[in-house]
């Protein structure tokens, strides 16, 4: 199955993906974990995606979709993938159509003041990508990542000035792929306001799993 999760800025798209990939058996694709992974090493891409994201604006479309095609075409992609982050405009759901045929867009339904909390619970780690948040899934250890030890960092755009940018964003680009979706048959919609588990038991009813 090729799948997309459509949400807002920590609606819990990446929380879910990482159950879904061990229950469908297919890798996940995060537009924004690649991004961070390439300012990390600095990279050309890195370098151009930095003041956008720090900022708390969508990165080009022209950039997020050649290195979305560049991942989806690799072979661990080839039995399906689940999309975590893309598409987040109209033109970008116009680009994956020529070079994809979805199955599903998965709506996590969270609004806008559940999400302020979950930023500034959220703890990440830079090294393996494992996300937590200090009261709904807390590490064993404060601040330290469960699966590689490594210290967790607040991410630089969930302080709130540019959390509210963020949310702004998806309402006005990226919430119009619902429709976009819906009129093509494939938008489901869940409830993301509730714990972690009970997001996984939708999710899993949902897509019929
Ligand atoms: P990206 O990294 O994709 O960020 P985002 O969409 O803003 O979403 P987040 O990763 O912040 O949230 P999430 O939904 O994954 O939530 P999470 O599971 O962590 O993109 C970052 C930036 O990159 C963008 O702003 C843009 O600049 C650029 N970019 C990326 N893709 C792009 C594209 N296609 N085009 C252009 N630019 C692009 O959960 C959040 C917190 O809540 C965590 O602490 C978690 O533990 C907790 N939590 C999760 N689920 C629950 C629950 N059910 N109950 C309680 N707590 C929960
Ligand atoms: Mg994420
Ligand atoms: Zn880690």
């Amino acid at each position: 199955m090729n799948l997309i999760l459509l949400g807002a800025p920590g609606a819990g798209k990446g929380t879910l993906a990482a159950y879904l990939i061990e229950k469908m058996g297919v890798p996940s694709v995060s537009t924004g974990n690649i991004l961070r992974e390439a300012i990390k090493n600095n990279t050309p891409l890195g370098r151009e995606a930095k003041q956008f994201m720090d900022a708390g604006q969508l990165v080009p479309d022209q950039v997020v979709i050649g290195m979305l095609k560049d991942r989806i075409a690799q072979d661990d992609c080839k039995n399906g993938f689940i999309l975590d982050g893309f598409p987040r405009t109209i033109p970008q759901a116009e680009a994956l159509d020529k070079i994809a045929s979805i199955d599903c867009a998965l709506s996590l339904e969270v609004p806008d003041e559940v999400i302020e909390g979950r930023m500034t619970g959220r703890r990440v780690c830079l090294k393996c990508g494992a996300t937590y948040h200090v009261k709904a899934n807390p590490p064993k250890t404060p601040d330290v990542c469960d699966h590689c030890g490594d210290r967790l960092h607040v991410r630089k755009d969930d302080h709130m000035g540019v959390v509210r940018h963020r949310l702004a964003t998806f309402h006005e680009q990226t919430e119009p792929l619902k429709d976009y979706y819906g009129a093509q048959g494939k938008l489901k919609s869940i409830d993301g306001t509730q714990g972690i588990q009970q997001t996984e038991q939708f999710a899993t009813a949902a897509l019929g799993l």
